[in-house]
């Protein structure tokens, strides 16, 4: 890629200022008060697009939030680059707990990015890694090096469940035709142990609420005699995991992919230091399943968590009531070839079915999705390893995420194309918590590798 270092030099500066404009609207998709926002940083990414050099923008409706479509056909002929990224937020509460305004992006130094990173709510997740994507087909328009064809797909509801994409693939095919697709939506280890994303883990989420007596009632009156549903709740979902940390749900680990010895001893070699992770949590101590180490137990591992659980009185002082109903809302990540919706299905009749007498259960379902795993011996692969090489001087490891990004899987099933995972945040950045940010030198490695992975995808690919 002739000229990228000099591309880079001369125009970093409004690199960053573009992602801070963007980065300025609040795209919070989970909440409707944001709507105008999101449909304003909609129009913003058509303009960028627009700007960067790419034809036939376009802002395609759905019943949600709009995707934007955009390509660069320059031959028919030649490869073609599908990239994919979510211009949506999460929400940015609690708010008290950020050190600047979610939404007014500062650069502030941080140990790991002594270069200065963007504090702001979407710097990492996905703004800024999606737009890495924009600035990098920009240079390659503008010196006329851009060596495949490239489509964008950008969509405003991944952090909501991604509905619409979901019709929106299965409708146009043809249009979103592709041989490979390229997303930037995950990390790598270190600024200095680059990595591609192999995996990613499915996810099952689901609401539950335990009924008792028709009312609230009075602790004293009526305590120790009706279930507390509360107390049950809580009880149920403590069963959930045996001493082992092992899940009870029948038929749960049935599917799990069992890796090889070599496989996991091949995970092992990717640097991890514990007393870093514990101490950057300020944790004295790890947690989680028997007979796998924390890397595994993130990555390869199926998982339970409450992510939230309310019910009673939480006001100031003390009321002395019995709830009548009591909530959680609880996640499950899934590993490959377990089904996100059959998982779902175990979830639900095992916990309706440890309701004790006394109360009702009700479980409701929200979304979820396929895990991921992509192989290492695919040109796909090959060539970002190379583009990573190239840029960092170091041949990047592949390592599994335990995150989650379901529509990959149904890119394969309907588009047939696999998806590589060039990730360039840190597991340290915050997304989806206060204070996330992004790196300004990963924010600029990345604009400067995606360049060569469409180099050696071409040269490869022929
Ligand atoms: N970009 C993340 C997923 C991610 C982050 C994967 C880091 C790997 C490493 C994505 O925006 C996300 O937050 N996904 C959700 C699932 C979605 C259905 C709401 C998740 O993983 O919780
Ligand atoms: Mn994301
Ligand atoms: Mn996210």
């Amino acid at each position: 890629m002739k000229d990228i270092t000099a591309y880079m030099a001369q125009h970093k500066q409004r690199f960053l200022e573009e992602l801070i404009e963007l980065l300025k609207i609040p795209s919070v998709s989970a909440d409707p008060a944001f709507s105008q926002d999101v449909y304003n940083t909609a129009e913003a990414i058509k303009g960028a697009l627009e700007k960067a050099g790419c034809e036939a923008v376009e802002i395609c409706e759905t019943a949600g939030y709009p995707i934007i479509y955009a390509e660069k056909i320059l031959d028919p002929s030649l490869p073609t680059v599908l990239v994919y990224g979510h211009y949506d937020v999460q929400p940015a509460d609690p708010i008290d707990l950020w050190t600047s305004p979610p939404f007014e992006p500062v650069i502030k130094k941080t140990e790991l990015h002594p270069e200065g990173a963007i504090f702001a709510r979407g710097a990492c997740d996905d703004k800024g890694q999606m737009y890495m994507h924009v600035k990098a087909v920009e240079f390659m328009i503008a010196t006329g090096q851009l060596p495949c064809n490239v489509k964008f797909m950008i969509e405003g509801e991944e952090e909501v469940g991604s509905k619409s994409l979901a019709d929106f693939v299965a409708q146009n095919q043809a249009k979103l035709a592709n041989d490979i697709i390229l997303i930037s939506d995950t990390g790598m280890i270190a600024n200095d142990v680059p990595s591609i994303t192999t995996g990613l883990r499915g996810l099952s989420y689901v609401e539950v609420e335990v009924t008792g007596p028709n009312r609230d009632l009075h602790s004293g009156l009526y305590g120790g005699a009706v279930a507390n549903p509360i107390n049950v709740l809580t009880k149920m979902i403590a069963s959930l995991h045996d001493e082992n940390n092992h899940i009870t749900i029948p038929g749960f680990y049935e599917k799990v992919e069992e890796l090889s010895a070599e496989e996991r001893a091949e995970m092992a070699k990717a640097p991890f230091s514990l007393e870093d992770y514990q101490n950057a949590l300020k944790i004295d101590s790890v947690y989680g399943e028997k007979g796998y180490l924390t890397n595994e137990r993130n990555a390869i591992r199926p998982t339970l968590d409450v992510n939230g659980i309310w019910g009673g009185y939480t006001g100031e002082g003390a009321k002395t009531v019995i709830a009548s109903k009591a909530y959680a809302k609880i996640s499950m990540r899934l590993v490959p070839h377990q089904d996100w919706e059959e998982i779902t299905q175990l979830f639900k009749t095992h916990f309706e079915s440890i309701a004790p007498k006394g109360v009702s259960v009700k479980v409701t379902p929200h979304h979820g999705g396929q895990g991921y795993v992509t192989p290492i011996n695919t040109i796909g692969y090959q060539a970002a390893s190379k583009a990573y090489e190239t840029t960092f001087g170091k041949k990047p490891i592949p390592q599994r995420s335990g995150g989650s990004i379901p529509i990959v899987a149904l890119f394969e099933k309907e588009l047939k194309s696999k998806t590589i995972l060039m990730g360039f945040g840190l597991d340290s950045d915050a997304i989806h918590s206060p204070n996330e940010h992004f790196g300004v030198w990963n924010y600029l490695k990345g604009i400067e590798t995606i360049p060569y992975f469409y180099q050696y995808f071409k040269e490869m690919s022929s």
